[in-house]
């Protein structure tokens, strides 16, 4: 892929999704060929007999290049919890191997490859494997996205310490305000600003209807499309 960046995020239900459906948006304006993909996705819907993942769906729909449903969520799991549960009880192992060779094809198709994790970035793919291994796998650099809330300082911090020691680079971090209710928000943010270690690639409010046009207009991708 020309230009791969791996989403993750300060928990599970911040933002990583709508982040990546507004970068997608945002690579797309300036001309673009984009794809979104969700590798490891668990508390899939059975439709149809097949198991469908609302993630997968929105960065299918949010993406310049059509692919097949499993293009995007090879890993496709039912159950609502961590994937390494959801796949034990399912009966299957997560090959990271195989998820990453399948992205870098998929994405070779694009000129911006935007792969979501799950979770955030030590949640457990496997007995020995976390969310961590499948960024490393990809060799992909990393970008965060920090849901605004109570408690988010100390999530971002932990989880930007924890990218480093993996040996992940940074590319950029994005605030996103999941909590309408958030108080002293701007102060959050300089904190966040002044610790983290990478550049802010935005600050998305906390919108009443949620749209990847919408989004892409908070961020600051130039420095993501630089070849
Ligand atoms: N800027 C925002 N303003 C208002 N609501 C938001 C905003 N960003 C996300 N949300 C809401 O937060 C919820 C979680 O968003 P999203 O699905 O993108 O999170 P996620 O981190 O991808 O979750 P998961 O761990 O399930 O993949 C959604 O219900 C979405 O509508
Ligand atoms: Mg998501």
């Amino acid at each position: 892929m020309n230009r791969g960046y791996f989403i993750t995020g300060t928990d599970t239900g911040i933002g990583k999704t709508w982040i990546t459906a507004g970068l997608l948006r945002a690579g797309a304006q300036r001309g673009w060929r984009t794809v979104g993909l969700k590798p490891v996705a668990s508390g899939c819907a059975r439709v149809e007999g097949q198991l469908r993942n609302e993630d997968a769906l929105l960065l299918m729909e949010h993406a310049s290049e059509p692919l097949a449903y499993e293009q995007v969520n090879p890993c496709a799991l039912e159950l609502p919890v961590s994937p390494h549960l959801a796949a034990e009880a399912q009966g299957r192992a997560i090959d990271i191997g195989r998820l990453a060779a399948h992205c870098h094809a998929v994405g070779a198709r694009a000129d911006v490859c935007l792969v979501e994790g799950v979770g955030g970035w030590l949640a457990p793919l496997g007995p020995d494997h976390t969310v961590a291994d499948l960024a490393l796998a990809l060799d992909l650099p990393v970008i965060l996205v920090v849901g605004i809330r109570l408690g988010c300082l100390n999530h971002a911090l932990l989880s930007q310490r924890a990218i480093r020691e993996s040996g992940a680079a940074m590319a950029g971090w994005v605030a996103n305000v999941v909590d309408a209710e958030n108080l002293l928000t701007d102060g959050v943010i300089a904190t966040l600003a002044e610790r983290l270690d990478a550049p802010c690639l935005g600050t998305v409010p906390c919108l009443d209807t949620l749209d990847a046009g919408r989004i892409a207009a908070h961020l600051d991708t130039g420095a993501l499309w630089k070849s």
